[in-house]
């Protein structure tokens, strides 16, 4: 397996644009299953995560072709109903097939996704809120056999905003009799993009991105054209890195208003930012300053996809900050390879209090999940010296050409075999 190798200390100069946003193309391209017809889904990134979804529809029978950033995907056909362990427990997010397939075909036999590297991630609201729908599922041999002969709308409150099951509820609504109501649904701008492109399959779904999401059931729906939104987390990477090494660049091709909160705390670090209506443009100072603290929260608080970044980004700079982890429990675990590379950082449970030091330098480092990964090259990029970030394929399940974009923003950064 290969290594990213980053030989740190150069500032970042210069314009990245960003892809499309991994955390909406997945739930969409599950979308496609719900109607048979020739989907086109454009601005979808080259990620691995990606390629598994793909894979998973392809084990459902669609058709899907990639031309540059534009996938077809062709449900016409009979779909299967079956996904296999194999590809279940390549990507948890897949669990967003349940309501897709059930809305298709009102059966599905899909395996447990199982935990991953952020903790236990239950899906215990995606089973609730479908079974609310009418869907009867059951645990068979680590199998959720499912079945949804009468789907009625429903008002179905989710006890926590969770992104996928929120998702889950409107993939299925959009087949049941009558009127679903969300309560206290995710905000996330993502729901709003699934909205948005099952509302030009013909769905008719009100208050995407509030907590109360409506869905009309049973409108008739038809294949559809979309162009994905921007990936907030990949832009908030190349701002942690280009803040941590003391550069000055433009993301371009995002949402600024998706980004509220990370460029809150990056202002507050000392960054000036300038925005425009789909650019943002970020001129770090000589030393980050620390911030009291960062309490990642449901969207549109600070997100907690971007905590790792934030927690390398500040291991070099002047004074302590406390960031408290209140989503995953175990995203934390990047701090110890950040300490190999003479970061301060204490953790304790959900709070990690980030000593801030003068400067950092190159380590052999691992990643163990994505934003993790990341954080650790933005880390290494800050840093003086060699590190070597084993593992890397954790990190190309969210980031397309990232060596390449780095490397054009003057990064001395390699994959080594
Ligand atoms: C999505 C994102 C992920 C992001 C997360 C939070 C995708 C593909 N992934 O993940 O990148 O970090 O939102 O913004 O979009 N929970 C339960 N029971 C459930 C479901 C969730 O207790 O049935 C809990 C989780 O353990 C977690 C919280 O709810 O503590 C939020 O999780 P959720 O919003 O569901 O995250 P994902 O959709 O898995």
């Amino acid at each position: 397996m290969g290594k990213i190798v980053i030989r740190g200390g150069k500032p970042l100069f210069g314009e990245v644009t960003i892809h499309g946003a991994k955390n909406a193309v997945l739930p969409i391209l599950a979308a496609t299953v719900v109607v048979g017809g020739v989907h086109i889904i454009e601005n979808c990134p080259e990620l691995s995560d990606v390629s598994t979804t793909v894979e998973i529809l392809k084990e459902l029978g669609a058709k899907v072709t990639r031309c540059g950033d534009k996938l077809t995907i062709d449900t016409t056909c009979e779909l299967s109903h079956y996904i296999p362990e194999k590809l279940m427990r390549k990507l948890r997010s897949s669990i967003i097939f349940m309501g897709a397939v059930l809305a298709r075909n009102k059966k599905a036999k899909i395996s447990s996704p199982g935990g991953c590297e952020l903790g236990p991630r239950p899906i215990d609201l995606h089973i609730k809120a479908l079974r609310e729908l009418g869907a009867k599922i059951t645990e068979e041999h680590g199998y959720l056999v499912c079945s949804a002969d009468s789907l009625l709308g429903k008002e179905i409150h989710l006890d926590i905003p969770s992104v996928g099951a929120t998702e889950n509820a409107m993939l299925l609504a959009v087949a049941a009799e009558g009127t679903t109501v969300i309560q206290n649904a995710a905000r996330e701008p993502e729901i709003e993009d699934l909205a948005l492109f099952l509302n030009k399959m013909g769905a008719k779904i009100l208050g995407a991105g509030t907590s109360t999401v409506t869905v009309v059931g049973r409108k008739k729906l038809t294949a559809a054209q979309h162009r994905v939104m921007p990936d907030r987390i990949v832009a908030a990477t190349y701002l942690c890195a280009a803040a941590a090494t003391g550069g000055e660049i433009i993301v371009r091709d995002v949402c600024p208003e998706h980004l509220s909160a990370v460029l809150a705390v990056l202002s507050d670090c000392g960054c000036m930012i300038q925005k425009g209506s789909n650019y943002i443009r970020l001129c770090a100072p000589k030393t980050l300053l620390s911030v009291s603290s960062i309490k990642t929260m449901p969207y549109p608080g600070f997100p907690t996809d971007a905590q790792s970044l934030f927690l390398a980004m500040l291991s070099k700079s002047k004074g302590t900050t406390i960031i408290s982890e209140t989503i995953f429990e175990s995203r934390f675990c990047v701090a110890a390879e950040l300490c190999r590379m003479g970061a301060k950082i204490s953790v304790d449970s959900r709070v990690a209090v980030v000593q801030g030091v003068d400067s950092l330098y190159g380590a052999c480092v691992s990643a163990a999940d994505l934003r993790g990964g990341a954080a650790l090259v933005v880390a290494a990029l800050g840093a003086s010296g060699k590190t070597e970030i084993n593992s890397p394929h954790y990190i190309y399940r969210g980031y397309e050409n990232f060596e390449e974009n780095l490397k054009t923003l003057g990064a001395d950064i390699a994959y080594e075999e």
